[in-house]
C-alpha cells in the first residue's frame, strides 16, 4: 500500500552509529500513547470510530446532502485543514457535486466574505461550525456574518435543522449556543487537539457530506497504528537532519490535488515542534511548478534544507503521451526519481513516501502516521506536541488593540 523509501537517497547523509543511539532511547515508544497521558485520546482509534458516533454523523450527512445546495464548513487550522486535506486528495479536480462546499473562518478578507455571501444568498444553507474552544476569533466573525445571513432566511425552528456545531462537549460560546438555541452537535473531545482532530466529528462530518469512505479510512489510519517503525525512522532523520544544521523540511508532491494534505502537515509540524527556540520550519512544494522556480536554490543554494517526497505510483486515469511513448504517470514518476537523484547529487537528503495509489485507505495511513511520527519527533526534542502558546501572543495583541478601539 505504502512503502517509505528512508534509504536510497537517505543513507548517505545519516551516520548509522547516531541514528542507533536515538534508535535505543525509542524502545519504550508505545508508552507515549498510552491513554493516561494528556493529549492522546486521537491515538484511540476504535473509540473515535465508535459505530453509534459513525452511525449519527452518517446520518447527519445524509440529511445534509438531501437539504441544502451549499454546505458552509466554519472553522480555521486543526479545525478545517484535516477534512479540506482528504477532500481535496480523493475529489475530482472539477466536480458539479452536491451540496457545494465552501470554507469560512480561514481568513479576514471582506471580499472572500462579500463574494460568497453574494453567491450563496438565494441558495438553500447548512452550517457545520467547527471550534474546540469556541473563542477564535475567525471563525467568531464567519459565525456571526453567516447567522445574519441566515436569520433573514430561515426561522428560529427552521435553523435548529440548518445549523450544526462541533465543539467541547461542555465548554465555551458555541455549546452555550447549543444549550440554547437547541443545534444540532457533535463533540470535539477534550483529550484531542485542534491538529490532532481530523478523526474526531471536526473532520468526519465534513468528510462524510464529500461522501469519503469512513470505513476505509479508519482501516488505513488503525494500519499506522499497528507498527511503529516506519515512524521512529522519520522522526530519526529528522533529529539527524536537525543536528545537521537543516533548518528546513520541505514537503514535495508531484500531485497537486496534496497541496492541503501538504498544509495541514505544516500545520501538524509547526504547531507542534516549533517551540522552545527548536524545530524545523516545514514548507511545501508542488512539482513539477516549483522545479521551474525554487528548485534552482534546491540543487545549488544555502544548505539548510532536506526533503519528503510522496510519490504516487498509479494514477487514476492512463493519458499515453505518443511523443515519449510512455503514460503522463510514468513521465510524473520519472520526473519524481530524476528529481530526488538530483537534489542527492546537489547534497540535499531525499525521504521518500512512494504510494500505491492515493485513495481513504492511504491518505488515513498516512494522517496517523504523520501524527504518531511528530509526537515521536517531539519526544526527541523535548518538547510538548500538544501546546501552541505561540500562537496566544498576537492574539492577545489583538485583543488590546480591539479594546482601544473600542474604548
Ligand atoms: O491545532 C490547534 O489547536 C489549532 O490550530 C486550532 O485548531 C485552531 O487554532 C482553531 O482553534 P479552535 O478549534 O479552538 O477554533
Amino acid at each position: 500500500m505504502i512503502e517509505f523509501d528512508f534509504a536510497t537517497y537517505t543513507n548517505q547523509f545519516i551516520n548509522p552509529d547516531e541514528f542507533n543511539r536515538y534508535n535505543s532511547q525509542l524502545i519504550d515508544v508505545k508508552q507515549l500513547f498510552d491513554p493516561s497521558r494528556d493529549m492522546t485520546g486521537w491515538y484511540d482509534l476504535a473509540t473515535l470510530f465508535a459505530k453509534d458516533l459513525i452511525t449519527d454523523i452518517i446520518n447527519t450527512a445524509n440529511y445534509i446532502k438531501n437539504n441544502c445546495d451549499v454546505f458552509l464548513i466554519i472553522g480555521i487550522g486543526g479545525s478545517y485543514l484535516g477534512s479540506r486535506a482528504i477532500i481535496e486528495a480523493l475529489k475530482p479536480y472539477f466536480s458539479d457535486n452536491q451540496p457545494n462546499i465552501y470554507y469560512l473562518g480561514t481568513s479576514l478578507s471582506s471580499d472572500y466574505y462579500h463574494d460568497l455571501i453574494n453567491r450563496i444568498k438565494d441558495k438553500q444553507i447548512i452550517v457545520n461550525v467547527i471550534s474546540k474552544s469556541g473563542s477564535t476569533l475567525e471563525t467568531n466573525i464567519a459565525y456571526s456574518l453567516i447567522m445574519d445571513l441566515m436569520h433573514q432566511k430561515y426561522s428560529n425552528e427552521e435553523l435548529k435543522n440548518r445549523i450544526i456545531i462541533t465543539t467541547d462537549k461542555e465548554k465555551g460560546k458555541l455549546r452555550q449556543d447549543v444549550n440554547q438555541y437547541s443545534y444540532k452537535s457533535f463533540i470535539i473531545p477534550n483529550n484531542i487537539g485542534g491538529r490532532y482532530s481530523v478523526f474526531t466529528p471536526a473532520g468526519l462530518l465534513p468528510l462524510a457530506v464529500a461522501n469519503i469512505d469512513l470505513n476505509k479510512l479508519y482501516l488505513g489510519a488503525q494500519k499506522a497504528n499497528a507498527d511503529l517503525t516506519n515512524q521512529i525512522r522519520y522522526a530519526i532523520i529528522r533529529k539527524i537532519m536537525f543536528n545537521n544544521g537543516k533548518i528546513v523540511e520541505a514537503y514535495v508532491t508531484y500531485e497537486p490535488k496534496l497541496a492541503f494534505f501538504l498544509e495541514w502537515l505544516k500545520q501538524l509540524y509547526g504547531e507542534s515542534l516549533g517551540k522552545e527556540n527548536k524545530g524545523i520550519l516545514p514548507i511545501s512544494f508542488i512539482n513539477t511548478t516549483d522545479l521551474h522556480s525554487l528548485g534552482q536554490f534546491i540543487q545549488e543554494g544555502n544548505k539548510i534544507l532536506f526533503e519528503t517526497v510522496f510519490n504516487i505510483k498509479n494514477s487514476h486515469y492512463n493519458i499515453h503521451i505518443d511523443q515519449y511513448n510512455k503514460t503522463l504517470n510514468e513521465l510524473n514518476n520519472i520526473a519524481t526519481t530524476a528529481v530526488s537523484k538530483a537534489h542527492q547529487h546537489g547534497g540535499v537528503l531525499n525521504n521518500v513516501i512512494n504510494i500505491e495509489s492515493l485513495n481513504e485507505e492511504t491518505i488515513g495511513y498516512l494522517m496517523q502516521f504523520f501524527m504518531i511520527s511528530c509526537v515521536i519527533s517531539a519526544h526527541l526534542d523535548n518538547v510538548n506536541p500538544f501546546d501552541q502558546n505561540g500562537v496566544e501572543e498576537y492574539k492577545k495583541i489583538i485583543n488590546s488593540l480591539l479594546q482601544g478601539i473600542n474604548s
